[in-house]
């Protein structure tokens, strides 16, 4: 398109404010703006605009009739059945022996409540050695393709502002051990902001206010990289999927893929039973025979309080954001917005709600009101104190109510997810490694060693197992007996 054609089109949209200083750009500026422009799906926009922004503020659309708790695969210690969980085993490690599976990591977010500077998944983490969250995933997956005979593919969603920063980062660390040519890294899609009338704001003269769009954005990326078609020529389809904020995640899970190939699932996802009532985690609930996560700020505190007979939480099923993903099933959940690019942005674009795009469920987008950096109308940059506009997200959880026969599996908190959002702090750097060390000593006492600890599991001299020496408490326990000579546990130890 033309930048002619392309401002007549914004000015037609009512967006025409988004070329206000066409005039005074150079060429380099005016194709900088016209590239950007050009991405955007107006149409999307002047929907998104009506339902969520114009018609009230704060309004979440989220509906709560006929909610229950979600049905769920309990552990065995928790009155879940010890031989459905070692078949669902023996299912996922025969997927994974056959080269079925591949890691996906979103690695997309903006990370602003870490205070990092750089992509969250560089971040140190690992209470001795520093390791990066990228470089324990890396073992992880690595440690997997060595258990199974087959290496794993490895796809991971970065964003237009992390992406050079990710591969340079695997770059200079020659992918941790990994086979570069399975580890694929690709952008996700991104929204523009826009005011509280529905206009799209700009971020300079020449540049519009853009963000990325949600972990949801994730299945649209996967397919418009071409990541779905190399899953399939490579064999794989069925997809790992895990935030990049959580270190203790077990990245491919035999059981939990098993579980979800056993019911044919199209998503799948894994639960903790909630700490405390107010806990902010999205929760696992049925609705209209689906699965369903109700992100806690869109859940009453009474109904977040409720108890069950035997006291605990009635809505006590709490999304830890790790899903197995059938290959297919992305790709159809990807599908409207595929069929939009390709009948061109004038379509009828109607996924903001949730509606159907073409006749094809898609994903809504959720609304987010932001304070956002921009310019005022001479061109000078603004740094608002309050919330100036809304910015757009997809979750991928809501991929789950289209999903057919969607399984949710409990797991164990401390062996599945601690995970770093802020700087200090629930959910920081601090517990996150203390949490590692707990596991560390949990593992090594599991296995007969002696390990001093506080009344919390905490232990009294620094721990870490490398997920190449071992990826849970039994296969810890194997090498460690395999060892001639034990190393001394009061002194500090790494173990790889
Ligand atoms: C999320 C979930 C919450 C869940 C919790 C578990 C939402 C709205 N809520 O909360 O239900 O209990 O995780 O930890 O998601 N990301 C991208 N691109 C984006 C946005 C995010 O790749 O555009 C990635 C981030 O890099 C990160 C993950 O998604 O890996 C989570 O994003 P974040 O916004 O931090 O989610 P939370 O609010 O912490």
């Amino acid at each position: 398109m033309n930048a002619g054609t392309l401002i007549a089109a914004y000015r037609a949209a009512g967006q025409g404010q988004v070329f206000a200083f066409w005039d005074s750009l150079n060429p380099a500026e005016r194709a900088e703006l016209a590239a950007q422009a050009a991405e955007i799906d107006l149409a999307e926009i002047a929907h998104l605009s009506r339902t969520l922004v114009l018609k009230s503020a704060g309004a979440t659309g989220v509906s709560l009739d006929g909610l229950s708790p979600a049905p769920c695969e309990h552990l065995p210690e928790n009155g879940g059945e010890a031989a459905r969980w070692a078949a669902a085993k023996a299912t996922g490690e025969a997927a994974l022996r056959a080269g079925r599976v591949a890691a996906f990591t979103v690695a997309g977010g903006q990370g602003t409540r870490l205070g990092y500077d750089g992509p969250k998944g560089t971040f140190a983490v690992t209470p001795l050695k520093k390791k990066s969250l990228f470089q324990v995933f890396a073992e992880k997956i690595r440690s997997a393709g060595l258990r199974h005979g087959k290496p794993l593919h490895w796809f991971i969603m970065t964003s237009h502002a992390n992406h050079e920063r990710t591969e340079q980062f695997f770059a200079e660390h020659r992918f941790f051990g990994l086979d570069k040519a399975r580890v694929h890294f690709f952008r996700q899609g991104r929204m523009p902001a826009v005011d509280f009338a529905g206009r799209i704001l700009l971020e300079t003269k020449s540049s519009l206010a853009l963000s990325p769009d949600g972990h949801g954005g994730s299945l649209r990326a996967l397919h418009r990289s071409g990541a779905l078609d190399l899953m399939q020529s490579e064999g794989v389809d069925t997809i790992s999927y895990f935030q990049v904020d959580n270190p203790l995640v077990r990245c491919v899970d035999a059981a939990f893929i098993g579980f979800h190939l056993q019911a044919r699932a199209g998503m799948s996802s894994k639960m903790v039973p909630k700490a405390y009532p107010e806990e902010r985690v999205g929760l696992f609930c049925r609705q209209n025979g689906k699965v369903v996560v109700v992100e806690y700020s869109d859940m009453p505190l009474v109904m977040q309080r409720e108890t069950n007979p035997d006291g605990t939480l009635r809505y006590g099923a709490g999304s830890i954001a790790i899903h197995v993903i059938d290959r297919e099933f992305a790709r159809r959940m990807a599908a409207p917005a595929v069929a939009k690019a390709m009948a061109g942005s004038s379509s009828p674009a109607k996924s903001g709600t949730g509606e159907a795009v073409f006749g094809i469920p898609a994903l809504p987008f959720h609304r987010a009101d932001k304070k956002i950096a921009t310019i005022d109308c001479a061109g000078r940059p603004v740094k608002p104190e309050n919330a100036n506009g809304v910015k757009f997200e997809m979750f991928v959880f809501d991929a789950l109510p289209f999903a057919d026969n969607s399984v949710v599996i409990e797991t164990a908190r401390a062996d599945d997810f601690s995970p770093v959002k802020n700087a200090e702090g629930v959910d920081s750097p601090s517990t996150a490694r203390d949490d590692q060390l707990r596991q560390a000593a949990r593992w090594l006492r599991a296995a007969g060693a002696a390990v001093e600890a506080d009344a919390t599991g905490r232990p009294k001299c620094g721990l870490e197992i490398s997920p190449l020496f071992g990826y849970d408490a039994g296969s810890f326990a194997e090498r460690w007996h395999s060892l001639p000579i034990k190393p001394v546990v009061a002194e500090g130890l790494y173990l790889e």
